[in-house]
């Protein structure tokens, strides 16, 4: 037994890469669903340290194909960086590299643009583009045009196939908003100032702006000599404030707006109201890194709505809903948008995983689908039905860990019908360990 609890039960490392074809479906899966239902985590390849942090692992990218109503297959692959390499006896992977100074794996969302697939990281880690079977091709930077870090938080506009982006890296004094175009260019960059090398791990759009983070999470390089791998903690004084940078804009044009100081991971989606104020919903977290070293667990995470005028006076801070929860997503056609509705990981102390929680923000009810202890919902994520369905007509999937088998399921729900029984059940022979992010990636 360790003492690290992101070692333990199913936020352990499971032992090898998996295979799997034709898998057990119970119900139905909707025709409609022709792609991937691709997931990333940590998954350390050795040991870890004494003071590893779960944000550290080498990253273990997982896939269900699905197509014709059939589970096709289920792959797990490691992402290929310097240590899984070496450790496995593998060929290093090609490929140009920003910094190797930022750690060199990519960990922490996998995304389908411009017909390639990518596992992503933030703070210095290159891009690693995947085969459709999920082996690792090659570290990319978007054909030369990724000037540094990019990020595991890409917004993609809905009008555009746009992907906007902060990087960041603790070498800079700045944050840097790209934005790559719908073939897998950068187009544009604008670098921010910032007063502290932060950590900035989402970001958000609105039609007019892009909203930027600056919170109390600040590179501290005597973590590395005390042997803790990711040197960022809390320092309270610094602050958090909301950026509001206009889209077509540069650094110059940004304005700045103070919040109660806090930290965020992610948005939920952002939008301008009839006002010309930008209504901002966010998982908040009371702090972050400041008594806990090894991952996320300072309070529990709930779900304000921040709404800031671009021309300023106070922020308007409102909690919209005071249950533990992480991994917010919607209907991402309603990116910049304004939504209705959310889908969350219902957490607990420790970032415990558990049900989902579906928000509908209009109406203010929050539905909570819990399946008992034994079964651990991770990140959902929405699939509309059509191109033109209505906001949350569509599906829900998610990889779900049944203690009980002690493996992965994974799940597609009726969103409309949250509480209800499944459409269809894929089970899958193997654990998938608590993770991060993914995403349904369509047939082209
Ligand atoms: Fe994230």
């Amino acid at each position: 037994m360790s003492d690290n609890p992101y070692l333990e039960g199913n936020f352990g490392p499971i032992s090898d890469e998996a295979t799997a074809f034709d898998l057990p479906v119970r119900g139905e899966i909707p025709a409609e669903l022709s792609g991937r239902l691709l997931r990333i985590g940590p998954n350390p390849v050795t040991e870890p340290g004494p003071n590893h942090h779960w944000f550290v692992g080498n990253g273990l990218v997982h896939g269900l194909r699905m197509r014709d109503g059939k589970a096709l297959w289920y792959r797990s692959r490691y992402v290929r960086d310097d240590q899984v390499c070496e450790t496995k006896g593998w060929p290093k992977t090609p490929g140009p590299r920003f910094s190797d100074l930022g750690g060199d794996g990519a960990n922490t969302n996998v995304i389908q643009h411009a017909g390639r697939t990518f596992a992503i990281v933030e703070a210095g880690g290159n891009p690693f583009e995947l085969s459709e079977e999920l082996e690792t091709v090659a570290r990319s930077n978007f054909d030369g045009t990724l000037p540094g870090p990019f990020s595991a938080h890409p917004k993609r506009d809905p009008d555009t196939g746009e992907l906007h982006v902060t990087g960041y890296f603790f070498g800079w004094e700045h944050l840097q908003y790209l934005v790559v175009g719908t073939e897998g260019r950068v187009r544009k960059t604008v670098d921010i100032p910032t007063p502290g090398r932060t950590m900035v791990h989402d970001c958000s759009i609105t039609k007019n702006y892009f909203v930027v983070f600056d919170t109390p999470v600040l590179f501290d390089p005597s973590m590395l000599e005390k042997g803790y791998p990711l040197p960022y903690r809390w320092f309270e004084d610094y602050g958090t404030r909301v950026g509001l940078l206009p889209r077509d804009g540069e650094a110059s044009d940004i304005t700045w707006h103070d919040v109660n100081p806090c930290f965020l991971f992610h948005s939920l989606n952002s939008y301008e109201d009839t006002d010309g104020r930008v209504v901002l919903d966010v998982v908040r977290h009371p702090k972050m890194f400041d008594v806990h070293l090894d991952g996320p667990n300072e309070g529990i995470p709930t779900l304000e709505r921040w709404i800031v005028d671009p021309k300023g006076g106070p922020v308007k801070e409102e909690r919209l809903c005071e249950r533990g929860q992480e991994f917010p997503r919607i209907d991402e056609r309603r990116i910049g948008k304004p939504h209705r509705y959310g889908y969350c990981g219902a957490v607990g102390e420790g970032l415990v995983y558990g049900g989902l929680l579906k928000h509908d923000l209009k109406t203010g009810e929050t539905l909570h689908r819990d399946e008992g202890p034994h079964r651990q919902f991770q990140e959902p994520v929405f699939v509309p039905r059509s191109d033109d369905a209505d906001e949350d007509d569509g599906w829900l999937l998610a990889y779900v860990h049944d203690a009980k088998r002690n493996a992965a399921d994974v799940v597609i729900l009726e969103a409309q019908n949250f509480l209800g029984d499944p459409v269809a059940t894929v089970e899958l022979p193997v654990r998938v360990p608590f993770g991060f992010h993914g995403n349904w990636a369509p047939d082209a």
